[in-house]
């Protein structure tokens, strides 16, 4: 059984002190159920701050005491396909990682919409990303014309091959894959979990037909978002071929997000 996993996107929705504050208030929850004994399962729970967070979100996690607690970690909502160099206002992998972080949402589709990311250019951040040992959230999804018109296997068939393409996996780099259905994201309506279960064994079959059986069991996750929330995460989460979900909106109010990380199943 692969490791389950909850990550929270909080897109640009939180100023820099609610940011830092919901951290605070997700730790605090989170301590406080250790108290009570009720220690929540092992798996793993990444929060993505807005940038100008993440240096503050980071360090929460990572003093002393809190680092030993492992279960909590930061990423980013993206980065650029360079460590460094003169490329304005780009922000650098590297730095990310100097800071704490350890994932890296790359391809949402809020991007692919309104920024022009292409599959190549994600490609790109991917392969950086993990040769620096960070771990990417590759997120992949049709749209509504795209479902309508019968393409959502081939559209995430093509991001998938597109993202991965030429990228061998060490035994010590890891990815995540996240289908993201675009015309659920925001919506309050998740689709059915058979439906996104279907989606991740195609997702998983692209994945077994690209990398060694050991890799694919070992260093690949495959997660769901769109319209996640406390009443929906357990039926995703109990499908066989989905490890974890990625969370927006639902993730913004820390007693929400503490009641899905309590229904995770081990
Ligand atoms: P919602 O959970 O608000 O639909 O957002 C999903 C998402 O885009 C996470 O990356």
């Amino acid at each position: 059984m692969k490791k389950r996993i909850i990550i929270a996107n909080w897109k640009m929705q939180l100023s820099f002190k609610e940011a830092k504050f919901l951290a605070k208030e997700i730790l605090i929850k989170i301590k406080k159920k250790e108290k009570e004994k009720k220690k929540l399962k092992d798996f793993d729970i990444v929060l993505c701050p807005p940038f100008m967070s993440i240096a503050e979100v980071a360090k929460i996690f990572t003093t002393k005491e809190n680092s030993k607690r492992n279960i909590l970690s930061c990423g980013a909502q993206d980065c650029f396909w360079e460590e460094k160099g003169g490329f304005t206002g780009e922000i650098s992998p590297l730095v990310l990682k100097e800071l704490g972080c350890k994932y890296v949402i790359l391809g949402h589709s809020e991007r692919r919409q309104f920024l022009g990311e292409t599959n190549e250019m994600i490609h790109k951040k991917v392969r950086t990303v993990v040769n620096l040992g960070l771990i990417p959230i590759i997120c992949v999804g049709e749209t509504r014309e795209e479902r309508d018109r019968g393409l959502k296997e081939h559209t995430i068939l093509t991001q998938v091959s597109k993202a991965l393409e030429g990228i061998n996996l060490k035994i010590y780099q890891k990815i995540i894959i996240a289908y993201e259905p675009v015309w659920v994201i925001g919506s309050g309506q998740a689709i059915d979990s058979q439906e996104a279960e279907y989606m991740a064994k195609i997702i998983l079959q692209r994945t077994i037909d690209i990398y060694p059986l050991p890799i694919v069991h070992n260093n690949i996750r495959i997660v769901y978002g769109g319209s996640i929330n406390s009443t929906t995460v357990r039926s995703f989460i109990n499908q066989e071929t989905i490890d974890g979900v990625l969370v927006g909106s639902a993730s913004l109010k820390a007693e929400e997000f503490i009641k899905m990380c309590e229904l995770m199943p081990l």
